[in-house]
């Protein structure tokens, strides 16, 4: 918990993970205290890279407790929703650049009966999600273009994490404000201190030492950041 009484998680990405070897990455990440699973789904449509689909959610489902956060950077979300809410999806997080009606996507992820977030890209301006603010369970801030991990986090997204912080506060709304792409030690912190709540973590967990160190640091980290948060 943060001294703003906000809670934070730390969500590994699998993205990140080693795939033939994801039993033990989600054993270690949840005994370490990871507080979601975020789950890459790529098309090769709306992002030039494919990644996994439902089947895979529901093998991570069978083995873990902890909730599954959908990051879905696919074309036409609508259609695909019930697949990965059937699969065990908690949170579905579509993209507002995607082709669909962004109103009608959040009906239809409610009415399954999960959580939904919206994200956006870069270059997406905040305003783009203030229509449909107060349904939102998430707000998923991209902080490098969707489609890869491993990628350079772009300080210039840090307004619009403050300012969906803000946006969300005045309207009452307890959703989560996410950042998700190049969230290292020396980032994690900066996005904490403007107002996220939710880190999604690729590389930063899973390359380059160990699950437990990674996640113990970047915990400290973003302790840190909050301790500093705007209020
Ligand atoms: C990128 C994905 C991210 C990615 C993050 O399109 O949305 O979730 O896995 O990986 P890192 O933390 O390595 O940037
Ligand atoms: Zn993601």
């Amino acid at each position: 918990m943060a001294p703003s009484g906000r809670t934070l998680r730390l969500a590994p990405s699998l993205l990140s993970a080693d795939f033939s070897n994801l039993g033990e990455a989600i054993r270690r990440a949840e005994a370490a205290g990871a507080g979601a699973l975020h789950l890459d789904v790529m098309d090769g449509h709306f992002v030039p890279n494919i990644s996994f689909g439902p089947g895979l959610v529901a093998s991570v489902r069978a083995r873990t407790r902890l909730p599954l956060d959908v990051h879905l950077m696919i074309e036409r979300p609508a259609k695909f929703a019930e697949a990965f809410a059937r699969a065990g999806g908690d949170t579905l997080v579509f993209h507002l650049e995607a082709q669909d009606d962004a109103a009608e996507v959040v009906r239809t992820v409610k009415a399954l009966g999960v959580g939904v977030g919206a994200a956006l890209r870069p270059a997406t301006p905040f305003a783009r999600v203030e229509p449909f603010l107060d349904r939102l369970d998430q707000v998923l801030v991209m902080s490098v273009q969707p489609g890869f991990s491993g990628q350079k986090f772009m300080p210039e997204v840090l307004p619009k994490v403050r300012e969906a912080r803000q946006r969300l506060g005045s309207i009452g709304s307890a959703a989560d404000v996410s950042i998700d792409g190049g969230i290292t030690l020396d980032t994690i912190g900066p996005a904490a201190r403007e107002g996220a709540t939710f880190f999604v973590c690729g590389n930063s967990v899973f390359v380059g030492g160990e699950i437990e160190t990674n996640l113990a640091a970047l915990r400290r980290a973003v302790d840190e950041g909050a301790r500093l948060a705007v209020r």
